[in-house]
């Protein structure tokens, strides 16, 4: 299959809404959801965001660090939504958040956000171009912004990017000393 490069594309079109339930398998000792089992269900569900994006096959590149902010516990509701919010050239950052559901109450409470690089990857397993993703409303354009920064960032601290060439971590920066 071969990317349509042309095309530009709406954040709409790479959402993701997936659910859950946790069921004992899935917990530890205490009766709480396992990180790891979240971390793949986080996967799945940016892997899908990056694919409707890019109408290709998608690999992680790169998790951002995830926060365990407050237990799951059995038989709660997962809620993952992810949206990619920026396509750079083989590359596309796509934030996750995790929503746990009470089925008593059905009040969701937000726990977890994470940022997954994913990569397009052409029959042979190498990097093969994305189209450009849009963004459509001011929340969009914020998210398009950071993460311009954030890539800059990951690839600084993963020694894959000079300093001198991370301008968007530079314009940052000297925001603050402005
Ligand atoms: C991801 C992968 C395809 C990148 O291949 P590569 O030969 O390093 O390719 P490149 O150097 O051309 O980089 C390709 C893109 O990946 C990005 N990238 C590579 N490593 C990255 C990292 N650690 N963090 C963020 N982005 C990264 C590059 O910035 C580049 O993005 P761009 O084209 O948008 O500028 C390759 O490393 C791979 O196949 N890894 C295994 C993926 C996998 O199996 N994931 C599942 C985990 S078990």
């Amino acid at each position: 299959m071969t990317p349509s490069n042309d095309l530009r594309r709406p954040v709409s079109r790479s959402l993701c809404t997936m659910s859950e339930l946790v069921l004992p398998n899935d917990t530890n000792g205490l009766g709480n959801l396992m990180g790891g089992r979240l971390l793949h269900w986080m996967d799945v569900c940016a892997a899908i965001s990056s694919q409707r994006h890019s109408g290709v096959v998608c690999v992680t590149a790169s998790v951002d660090s995830v926060e365990f902010h407050e237990p799951i516990h059995q038989s709660e509701i997962i809620v993952l939504e992810s949206h990619v919010n920026r396509a750079f050239r083989t590359s596309m950052e796509v934030e996750i958040n995790v929503y746990a559901e009470n089925p008593r109450d059905s009040i969701k409470r937000h726990c977890n956000r994470a940022f997954y690089t994913f990569v397009a990857v052409g029959e042979d397993g190498k990097p093969v171009p994305v189209p450009e993703l849009v963004p459509e409303t001011g929340n969009e354009r914020e998210r398009y912004e950071a993460a311009a920064r954030r890539r800059e960032f990951r690839l600084l601290l993963s020694g894959r990017m000079k300093p001198s060439d991370a301008i968007h971590v530079q314009d940052y920066l000297a925001s603050f000393s402005a």
